[in-house]
């Protein structure tokens, strides 16, 4: 039995040195899958567990003594390292800065995104955490103004070929199926958005992605939680505050390029492998503006029951 992602079927293998075991048990705590006990003292294998090893590594990484190795799913001993030092980790003055400091940005100079700061925004996004390990996200990297704007461009023309979707009959004949916050969706914002994109783009503006000279598209095999590209665009993001650039989510893109034909051309012609439950762009690139006050933000609720 193992959980299946588009990079594997089967479950993991776990291995335990006997010798090098003390027996303290921690491998046991943090198992949530329920795959190790105590036998005699030692670490040893349960007959069975909830799904078979998944591959966190939690086991491995917790042990004290080394004496755990897990392989497969995408895991070997060798992915371990040792983890920073607490007093180079942000704290949570400094996150609180980083995260009131960042604004979305739509205007960009042209200046390229370093080749080294794409990489350190991709080191940083894929230690996201995961439904089920291995992750399932991938990343289209769009690294010019020239790529993200053909790429938009195309999209806009993509677009063009969705015009049935806001049209008023069809919006009507919706109605009674997808209930009144589609319909308001698609009415109110859904229609005048598509209209404005396709007319900007076709009178030489680019409104999408606001030409930035970096594009990065998370998305995921249908057999990931819908959660796993958003919470690894979220780490891209903020990896690309962290270094000093602009940055804009842009969720317009992505569930207009889930379904139909065109929808699969589009995708096939940048290299999209699959379809993907959710899915974001994110923007990088140099400000050209500079914002020197926050906003005070909220929550629709809070609820301390
Ligand atoms: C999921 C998500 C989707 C977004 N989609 C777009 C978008 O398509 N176009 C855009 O210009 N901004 C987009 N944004 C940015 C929001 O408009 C922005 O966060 C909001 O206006 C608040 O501004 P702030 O990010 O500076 O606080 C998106 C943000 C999120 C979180
Ligand atoms: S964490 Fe390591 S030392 Fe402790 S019981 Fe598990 S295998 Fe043995
Ligand atoms: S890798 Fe994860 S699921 Fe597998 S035995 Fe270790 S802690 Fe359990």
């Amino acid at each position: 039995m193992a959980i299946p992602t588009s990079r594997t079927q089967e479950a993991a293998t776990v291995s335990i040195e006997s010798a090098l075991c003390t027996g303290c048990g921690l491998c046991v705590t943090v198992c949530k899958d329920f795959n190790l006990r105590l036998c005699e003292g030692k670490a040893c294998l349960a007959p069975q567990s909830l799904f078979g090893c998944v591959g966190c590594g939690h086991c491995m990484a917790v042990c004290p003594a080394g004496a755990i190795s897990v392989r497969g799913r995408s895991l070997a001993p060798q992915d371990m390292f040792l983890l920073p030092p607490q007093n180079r980790a942000a704290d949570f003055v400094s996150l609180q800065a980083l995260l009131h400091r960042r604004r979305s940005v739509r205007e960009f100079l042209p200046d390229p995104v370093p080749q080294e700061q794409v990489q350190a925004i991709l080191d940083a996004a894929r230690t996201a955490p995961t439904g089920v390990p291995p992750s399932d996200v991938n990343v289209l990297v769009l690294d010019s103004i020239e790529k993200s704007r053909g790429f938009t461009r195309d999209f806009c023309e993509h677009l063009k070929t969705l015009r049935w979707l806001t049209a008023p009959w069809f919006l009507t004949l919706m109605r009674p199926f997808w209930g009144r916050a589609n319909h308001e969706l698609f009415s109110n914002f859904v229609r005048p958005a598509l209209a404005a994109f396709t007319a900007s783009m076709d009178e030489g503006t680019n409104i999408v992605t606001y030409d930035a000279p970096l594009l990065m598209y998370f998305y995921a095999s249908p057999l990931a939680d819908p959660a796993d590209p958003v919470v690894a665009a979220t780490l891209a993001m903020l990896a690309g505050e962290a270094l000093g650039l602009g940055t804009c989510m842009i969720g317009s893109m992505h569930p207009l390029i889930q379904w139909g034909g065109s929808a699969a051309r589009f995708r096939q012609r940048h290299g999209i492998r699959c379809k993907s439950r959710e899915g974001l762009v994110v923007l990088f690139g140099h400000s050209r503006v500079r914002y020197t006050r926050g906003i005070e933000r909220s929550f629709a609720s809070v609820t301390r029951p």
